[in-house]
């Protein structure tokens, strides 16, 4: 897709890799409207990008993910891309998680992702894009974080599902897999302490990458073991 112009819908631009990532392609030309669920940090973050349009959600909520779609396609007149950047991670044995936490994860981390694409997916014209976070635990769940590893391999299923449904459409999916980066999201688990942790990768690297993959119309966005992004035209 052509970034610079592009309307795009960023949820979670209050966060790390979603500030930068806004920052990345409003660099590069790209229209902005922020998504996130605190009004300050959401002020904040449309400060740092000449007054982009904002707009509040709650993750929790599935019928404020799809309102915060009509209103970027409002304030914007269109969209060519939304992309999901928010999440949340639980840590801890899978047998001392308690039930009311991993219905958390599943709701922020799968159902919420899914019901800004399924209302971007209603509006949206051929050559848009839709662009998910999940993460390297989508591929090697890991120890201490069962819920979080599921919540990412789910919400790359349905991915997966939604990019065949979506090509004749016209419309792309990209996948964004990351490893372990270094914005401190481990630190601000809802539950748990995070077990020892590589050192995280850069995540301007990311965001510099995830712009080119939209750029380049790619399927699926991973980290190399030595943290350095590699882009996959096509996911299998
Ligand atoms: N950092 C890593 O190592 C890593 C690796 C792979 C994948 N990822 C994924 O990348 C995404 C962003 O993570 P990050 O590293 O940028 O961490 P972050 O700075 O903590 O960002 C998390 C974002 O999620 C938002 N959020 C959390 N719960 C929410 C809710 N209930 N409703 C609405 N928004 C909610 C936060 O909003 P507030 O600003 O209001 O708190 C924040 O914008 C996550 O999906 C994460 O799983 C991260």
């Amino acid at each position: 897709m052509e970034i610079n112009g592009a309307r795009v819908l960023v949820a979670g631009a209050t966060g790390v890799l979603g500030g930068a990532l806004t920052a990345e392609l409003v660099g590069r030309g790209a229209r902005p409207a922020l998504a996130g669920r605190d009004r300050a940090r959401l002020a904040r973050a449309a400060e740092d990008c000449q007054g982009a349009p904002t707009v509040l959600f709650d993750a929790y909520a599935p019928d404020s993910c799809a309102r915060a779609v009509a209103c970027a396609v409002d304030a914007l007149g269109g969209l060519d891309a939304v992309v999901t950047v928010f999440g949340t991670v639980a840590f801890g044995e899978a047998a001392v998680v308690g039930d009311e936490v991993a219905e958390h994860v599943m709701a922020v981390n799968v159902l919420a992702p899914a019901a800004f694409f399924r209302a971007a997916l209603a509006i949206m014209q051929p050559g848009s894009m839709i662009v998910a976070f999940t993460g390297v635990v989508a591929e090697r769940p890991q120890a201490g974080m069962a819920d979080y590893s599921a919540s990412k391999a789910a919400l790359s299923a349905w991915l997966g599902a939604v990019r065949r449904e979506a090509r004749t459409a016209g419309i792309r999916v990209l996948e964004v897999r990351p490893g372990h980066l270094d914005t401190g999201f481990a630190d601000r688990a809802v539950v748990g302490t995070p077990p020892p942790l590589p050192a995280g990768g850069d995540p301007r690297d990311v965001v510099r990458a995830v712009a080119e993959a939209m750029a380049a119309d790619a399927e699926l966005l991973r980290t190399a073991p030595d943290g350095t992004p590699l882009v996959e035209r096509r996911a299998r």
